[in-house]
């Protein structure tokens, strides 16, 4: 039996347990709005996430050091992915426990169900805990290595170049690859295209911005970004694949998508991106400092309402806002150009994974803006037409309600400082069963639904 039917196996399993845990379990994303429930479990969190257990080990400003630089490449033999079934606020408070103990890790969830990746000398301990504790959960990975194995088959070998560029989009390309493909936009299409260097990472890899215009004035600007969290592969394949689909039909397109001024950054953080093909596969952050604890979360970084709700001020965290807002030259970038580029900015598109959310601000706390009704409707046509593309359903909502408040993101600054009107995180593929390793047939399919996204929120745009 191969991993495929394993899964298919695990995820029914779940959905035919018969009890009312286990069905929410096995499918997370289609579910009613359940404030109270949600309000708790964030309460838990952040309190746990006030009290770091481990302090400080990490100096922004730590020089390169052989001792704790990561020897080879990061192992999950043996490691599992998990969807608990939880629903109350015991049930969060012994996941922080295992968390804390690092026995597990968490991925994804909602209200109701977390995703968690469980180490393989924890299982049997896992296993317990859960079980006292009366927590539903299923197998959605039996093996996580071998999962990530087989997330990225390898290309043919006559693949190189043929199209003056090496992007296929039916694997996940390392850097390279993509900053190929972006000179080749530059260069191919130098009427509409210009490639621009906004900054450097910390690592001193370029951060690229494409932008795409018909040079007419008065043209509103929307930007388009992915790969601001390393690991979350089908971002940055999915923004080169609207931008080769939009300039391959240039001609046959809209004019509301025509008489826009783009800007597509395909990979904010291409050092994590990097750091995640040679070393973690699950690398979240960016890659300030070396060890276990090194990196800032980007999408904390931001400054309206830095320091919030949502981030940690643990440098070890997955969620560790920085020592201040805009500390990372990769957010100070993104600050210094959209701020200075004279643009009409009405849109910021942030893609993410996974979980197949359209978020909105605010994502600092549970509140919403007061033109929230906009966003909301616009959210809805994105999903509707997801869905008339064949997609998935995708759950609309303001991202601090829908999925937890975290300050600090993109979206909240986009929105709040540089108030642009539609300010969106996109959660794309999948809902849990492979998390961010989506094997890389997925790639089309979730793109093909993220540019019909696109061309909603252009729409949106065009009757501004
Ligand atoms: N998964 C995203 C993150 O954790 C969600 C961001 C939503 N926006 C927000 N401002 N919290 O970064
Ligand atoms: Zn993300």
């Amino acid at each position: 039996m191969n991993l495929r039917w394993l899964l298919v196996f695990a995820f029914l399993l779940g959905v035919f347990a018969g009890n009312a845990s286990g069905r929410s379990a096995a499918r997370i994303a289609p579910r009613t709005y359940n404030n109270d429930s949600r309000y708790q479990i964030e309460d838990v969190l952040e309190i746990e996430e006030e009290r770091p257990k481990l302090e400080p080990v990490v100096k922004s400003n730590q020089q390169e050091s052989d001792e704790t630089t990561p020897q080879g490449r990061v192992s999950y033999d043996g490691c599992q992915l998990w969807k608990t079934a939880v629903d109350d606020d015991d049930k969060i408070r012994l996941l922080v426990r295992l968390r804390d103990e690092e026995d597990i890790t968490m991925w994804g969830g909602n209200s109701s169900s977390i995703d968690i990746l469980v180490k393989p000398n924890s299982i049997e301990k896992v296993k317990t805990a859960l079980n006292q504790k009366s927590i539903n959960y299923n197998i959605a990975i039996e093996d996580l290595q071998k999962a990530i194995e087989e997330e990225n088959p390898p290309l043919e070998e006559d693949f190189d170049n043929r199209n003056g560029h090496r992007l296929t989009w039916q694997a996940y390309h390392p850097l390279e690859d993509i900053y190929e493909y972006i000179e080749y936009l530059g260069q191919t299409y130098p009427d509409l295209v210009t490639v621009q260097t906004i900054g450097s990472s910390v690592r001193g890899n370029p951060i690229k911005v494409i932008k795409i215009s018909n040079g007419q004035t008065g043209n509103k600007a929307i930007w388009v970004d992915g790969g601001i969290h390393a690991r979350e592969w089908i971002t940055p394949a999915t923004v080169t694949f609207i931008v080769n689909h939009l300039m391959a039909n240039y001609e046959n397109e809209p004019k509301s998508i025509q008489n826009v001024d783009w800007y597509f950054a395909p990979l904010l953080n291409p050092d994590g991106y990097e750091y995640t093909h040679k070393v973690d596969r699950l690398w979240r952050k960016n890659r300030r400092g070396y060890g276990r604890c090194a990196g800032i979360d980007l999408n904390r970084n931001f400054g309206y309402r830095w320091g919030g709700q949502g981030s940690s001020k643990n440098p070890c965290a997955e969620t560790y806002g920085g020592t201040g807002p805009f500390s990372e030259p990769e957010t100070a970038a993104i600050q210094k150009f959209i701020q200075e580029a004279t643009a009409k900015w009405k849109a910021y598109i942030s893609f993410h994974s996974y979980g197949q959310y359209i978020l909105y601000p605010w994502g600092y706390n549970r509140v919403v803006p007061p033109d929230f009704q906009d966003l909301e409707d616009v959210g809805q046509k994105v999903a509707a037409a997801i869905k008339s593309v064949g997609g998935p359903q995708y759950t609309v909502g303001p991202a601090g309600n829908t999925l937890y408040p975290a300050a600090g993101g993109s979206d909240d600054w986009a929105k709040g400082t540089m108030k642009m009107k539609y300010a969106y995180t996109i959660e794309l593929r999948d809902n849990g069963r492979y998390g961010f390793v989506l094997p890389a047939n997925y790639i089309q399919p979730t793109a093909k639904e993220a540019l019909a996204a696109v061309r909603v929120i252009a729409d949106a745009v065009s009757r501004l």
